[in-house]
């Protein structure tokens, strides 16, 4: 036995896997990934300790996990998001100076090439649901506007669905488009009010859930990928308060200062102004971006 051989033991169960590794011949941060996975897997064993059965329950659930995985359908990204990791390491990722907009998941819904269209433009194609104007300002850490920023905006429908999940239905690109803020770092939209939606919960995840008794909804909010050049891009949502899964969003991603102001105008000149025949919701959503380092 080589000075270095652990054998196993229940008791050093993690030092004799770990030792398995070779430092030198390994990526020192696989190493150090790999080295805190096998303590926190076993320190997980040992706290649960589960029959074979409960073992293969869990083998089973990730295999399912896996075989629902398709190009468009990323369970194990769900199961990330809905444990709350996904969360966790975009937080991680995206420590900013105080006063930078907090960031939030992406989620499986953004799809690049959306149209760029003018400040003003109505991005609900298919005519659903209450109208909405937004209106905001993208600006740097000390309030300086910054022109020509361009902010990726998507939501869901007033049934709570995004267009790619109806293809045929919602016309393509709806309730999606790229704006560009003016000299005074402005940019304003129309839409439709969003609504709180479920997550795919037709899958493996979706019964986890029901299992822990959660529900699989979102609150309703809308998608935001903010970027100007010099600056760190930022992916956040903008949440409409009093929604009632503001406190319990399946994927953890509503954080305070992300909750806005929506507010109802019925004023017959406003709607005239902004081309609506019924009131509408009016949302500020003002971004602060950091210099990129
Ligand atoms: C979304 O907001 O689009 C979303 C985020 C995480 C999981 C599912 C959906
Ligand atoms: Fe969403």
């Amino acid at each position: 036995m080589s000075e270095k051989t652990v054998y196993f033991s229940e008791e050093r169960s993690e030092e004799a896997v770990i030792a398995r590794m070779d430092p030198d011949k390994v990526d020192p941060r696989l190493y150090r990934v790999m080295t805190s996975l096998i303590k926190h897997l076993h320190g997980f064993i040992k706290e649960v300790e589960p029959t074979n059965e409960e073992w293969m329950a869990g083998i089973r659930f990730l295999t399912d996990t896996g075989h629902m995985c398709t190009d468009w359908r990323q369970e194990f990204i769900l199961l990330s998001d809905t444990l709350g990791v996904s969360m966790l390491v975009e937080t991680i990722n995206n420590r900013k100076p105080s006063g930078a907009t907090e960031t939030t998941v992406l989620g499986p819904f953004h799809v690049e090439g959306a149209p760029y269209i003018e400040n003003g433009a109505n991005i609900c194609l298919d005519g659903k649901g209450e109208p909405m104007v937004v209106t905001g300002r993208v600006a740097d850490t000390e309030g300086r506007p910054i022109a020509g920023a361009l902010l990726d905006v998507w939501q869901a429908n007033d049934e709570g669905f995004y267009d790619v999940q109806q293809k045929g239905i919602q016309p393509d690109m709806n309730l999606r488009g790229i704006f560009t803020t003016d000299a005074d770092g402005r940019y304003w939209f129309r839409s439709a009010k969003p609504k709180f939606y479920p997550i795919p919960d037709d899958g493996p995840v979706g019964k986890m859930l029901a299992a822990l008794g959660r529900h699989p909804y979102r609150p309703a909010h809308i998608h935001f990928i903010v970027g100007a050049k010099g600056f760190s891009p930022i992916t956040t949502h903008y949440f409409v308060p009093g929604d009632p899964y503001l406190t319990s969003d399946a994927v953890f991603g509503v954080k305070e200062s992300l909750i806005v102001d929506f507010v109802r105008n019925d004023d017959r000149e406003a709607m005239t102004k902004y081309g609506f025949s019924q009131p509408f919701w009016q949302a500020q959503c003002d971004f602060v971006l950091s210099r990129a380092a």
